[in-house]
């Protein structure tokens, strides 16, 4: 008896690179991948260790069907404690009065709204994925395209701001169930009081998914969608900063249907560990430095959009009011996807996008999407923003040249080496 315990004793204190040392010198790849390379993705950021440590806990071990109090499974008193204050948490960040914090991630959350608020057939006004919209927003390979009848809506072809006169002129030819609001790819801020005053003209619910902009409203530094929604749904890793999931806020009279869509309608146990690092990162947003975090985000984003526009490309819609640009490359003569690649061999990690109105597939896509949460996390600032649109103008000048590519490279590294990461996993 005693042997065996010694044994799993040994086995739970082994670390990771005794245990599986391929994985192990993935983690550590990474983690240098993370440290010495401008990390550009709009949806990506840095959680804090404290996030990240309790998203590497033994949480992960408990199973929680249910919601606190109501579970279908024993012992759960402690992770009671997290999901409760998780909640709590998000309610007083957001200023709702119902919050579900269990979906394990956007899509999740975004199936959990639809769920509560419709049957498969109604009647859903998204944006157009094409136009800056999310795959769960209607695309037709999409569980939303599927179950639902999906009119799409999207930008003006003139300034590539939405088009708020179609979406009325839309919602009163066919009378949607609901209205979804919310992108992955839009620069700029979303009207949505307007877009409130159609839903109730046709008797439509509206649903904002502010998975992109949820840090920068959590921060107060861009109008809340929660006044004007009947549900709000949200990532929580992307301007929010913390562990990679999702979020379903709402008011009390769609609680019940929320809850109920979500367990037992779309997930099984929830992942507590994951919900105790949500916990963190609410906490986190309620600090001061929080706010100045995200003022700066904006900031970096509109600098570097400017910077970039000074050498020569075109920003979609002119220009930023939030954490993301969207620049036109193919305006330059070449694809985002050339422009991906080209990028990524300099150590500055983008994605290819779609711009409104492409004229090439989106595997190859006319632009690319630059965001600026991760690196103003690690404490980029304005002169860092000249400096990243230097080198990205001078990538994608000559985005064959290998000597050029390796000269930013070098100079990405200095730079990041002057703001680190995570060091003791590096150690
Ligand atoms: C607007 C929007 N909604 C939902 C999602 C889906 O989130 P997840 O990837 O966690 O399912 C995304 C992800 O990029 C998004 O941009």
């Amino acid at each position: 008896m005693a042997a065996m315990t010694d044994n799993l004793v040994s086995t739970l204190q082994q670390t990771l690179n005794e245990t599986d040392p391929d994985i192990a010198r993935v983690l550590d790849s990474e983690t240098v991948r993370q440290n010495i390379g401008l990390e550009l993705i709009a949806s990506e950021n840095f959680v804090s260790s404290a996030v990240l440590e309790a998203a590497g806990s033994v949480l992960t071990n408990k199973y929680a069907e249910g919601y606190p109090s109501r579970r279908y499974y024993g012992g759960c008193e402690h992770v009671d404690v997290a999901e409760s204050l998780a909640i709590q948490r998000a309610r007083a960040l957001f200023g709702a009065e119902h919050a579900n914090v269990q979906p394990h991630s956007g899509a999740q959350a975004n199936m959990a709204a639809y769920f509560a608020l419709l049957k498969p057939g109604d009647t859903v006004l998204g944006m157009d994925l094409a136009h800056g919209g999310h795959l769960t927003h209607g695309h037709p390979l999409n569980f939303s395209g599927q179950l639902y009848k999906i009119v799409p809506y999207g930008v003006r072809r003139d300034d590539e701001r939405i088009d708020y006169e179609a979406i009325d002129q839309l919602a009163h030819e066919h009378r949607p169930n609901l209205i979804m609001v919310g992108a992955s790819a839009y620069p700029r801020v979303i009207n949505f009081e307007r877009i409130r005053h159609i839903a109730n003209e046709v008797g439509a619910s509206l649903v904002t998914d502010m998975a992109h902009i949820a840090g920068l409203v959590a921060g107060g530094v861009h109008p809340s969608p929660l006044p004007h929604s009947d549900i709000v749904t949200t990532t929580t890793h992307k301007t929010l900063r913390g562990p990679r999931g999702g979020l379903v806020l709402c008011r009390n009279n769609h609680a019940k249907a929320v809850d109920k869509a979500l367990f037992p309608g779309v997930q099984g146990g929830p992942l507590m560990h994951v919900i105790a690092a949500k916990a963190v990162c609410f906490q986190e947003a309620t600090q001061p430095a929080f706010v100045d975090y995200q003022q700066q985000t904006i900031k970096n984003a509109c600098r570097l959009g400017s910077a970039l526009q000074d050498a020569g490309f075109r920003l979609v819609s002119g220009g930023t009011d939030n954490h993301l640009i969207l620049v036109d490359v193919f305006s330059r003569g070449i694809t985002g996807q050339v422009a991906e690649k080209a990028l990524g061999l300099a150590g500055i990690t983008v994605n290819k996008n779609a711009i409104p109105f492409d004229e090439n597939p989106p595997m190859v896509a006319s632009g690319i999407r630059i965001g600026t949460p991760a690196v103003t996390t690690r404490g980029m600032a304005e002169p860092e923003m000249d400096l990243i649109a230097s080198y990205i103008a001078r990538v994608l000048a000559s985005p064959d040249d290998e000597q050029i590519s390796n000269i930013v490279r070098s100079e990405v590294q200095l730079l990041c080496q002057k703001f680190p990461l995570y060091q003791t996993l590096q150690d």
